[in-house]
């Protein structure tokens, strides 16, 4: 079966299957970057907080731009009002979607546990949530609560981020072996497959232009890829740098 290149948001729009990842990438270098991407066929630039990625938001009239915003202050640790309840921050947030003045909602970094605190009381759905998501951390619960509830996945650091380390897995690199394709395409392939939007992070224009090419993979390949974090191989990146306990069943515990 072709590869989706588009999948449906609950809003009815919709949303490119890969998005151009950002975080990370420093400044000036992000420039460049989305401005390649977007003269190379990405209509979908993914701008992750933080300082280094601002420069990216005067491209919001040319492509689906999705931003997930976290405060920082100036010296770049984050900004955390711990008295605030952001069942609040989606209120608020779901009166600018009904105003008209965003196409559509969305979370990141939602675990079950505070998704079902946030059903409580949504009166929106949120679109989408972006969470690290790769084989070494497939989140199967988390997958099918959102599926059942119409939110759609986002994948960020697909690739295991700085250092893109799930390329040197020899499990992964032997299903790209058979496939005839980089480790890299296996790895950005898995979320379109499994009907999840993918964000590669590059700033480097062949890996721009690569990095969006998806094929089709067997369901033995994907159910090889679902099962590499149960056979010993789970594992969380990004978890120390939020400095906050989100409710996953594996977060870091200080
Ligand atoms: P660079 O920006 O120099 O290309 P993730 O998408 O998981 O966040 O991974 C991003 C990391 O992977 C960055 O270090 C990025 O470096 C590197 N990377 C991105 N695409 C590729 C690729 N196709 N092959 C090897 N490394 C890659």
């Amino acid at each position: 079966m072709v590869p989706a290149t588009h999948f449906k948001l609950n809003t009815g729009a919709q949303i490119p299957a890969v998005g151009l990842g950002t975080w990370r990438s420093e400044p000036g270098q992000v420039r460049q970057a989305v401005s390649f991407a977007l003269e190379n066929g990405y209509t979908h630039i993914d701008a992750a907080f933080s300082a280094n990625t601002s420069n990216s938001s005067s491209f919001t009239g040319q492509s689906d731009l999705s931003r997930a915003l976290l405060p920082a202050n100036p010296d770049g640790t984050r900004s955390i009002d711990r008295s605030w309840d952001q069942n609040e921050t989606w209120r608020q947030m779901e009166e600018v979607y009904k105003a008209g003045k965003v196409k559509a909602i969305g979370v990141a970094n939602w675990s079950i546990s505070y998704l079902e605190a946030l059903e409580k009381k949504w009166t929106v759905v949120p679109a989408v949530n972006q969470v690290e998501l790769h084989p070494f951390l497939p989140q199967h619960a988390l997958k099918e609560w959102c599926d059942k509830r119409g939110i759609l996945l986002e994948a960020y650091s697909p690739l295991g981020s700085e250092g893109a380390p799930l390329l040197s897995d020899p499990a992964i690199q032997e299903i790209a072996k058979k496939n005839d394709v980089s480790a890299a395409t296996i790895l950005v392939s898995y979320h379109v497959n499994r009907g999840v939007v993918v964000l590669p992070k590059s700033i480097k224009e062949s890996r721009i232009v690569s990095n969006s090419q998806v094929i089709a993979l067997s369901s033995a390949d994907m159910d090889a890829l679902n099962g590499l974090a149960a056979q010993g191989k789970a594992k969380r990146i990004n978890t120390p740098l939020f400095v906050w306990d989100l409710g996953f069943d594996d977060w870091y515990k200080q």
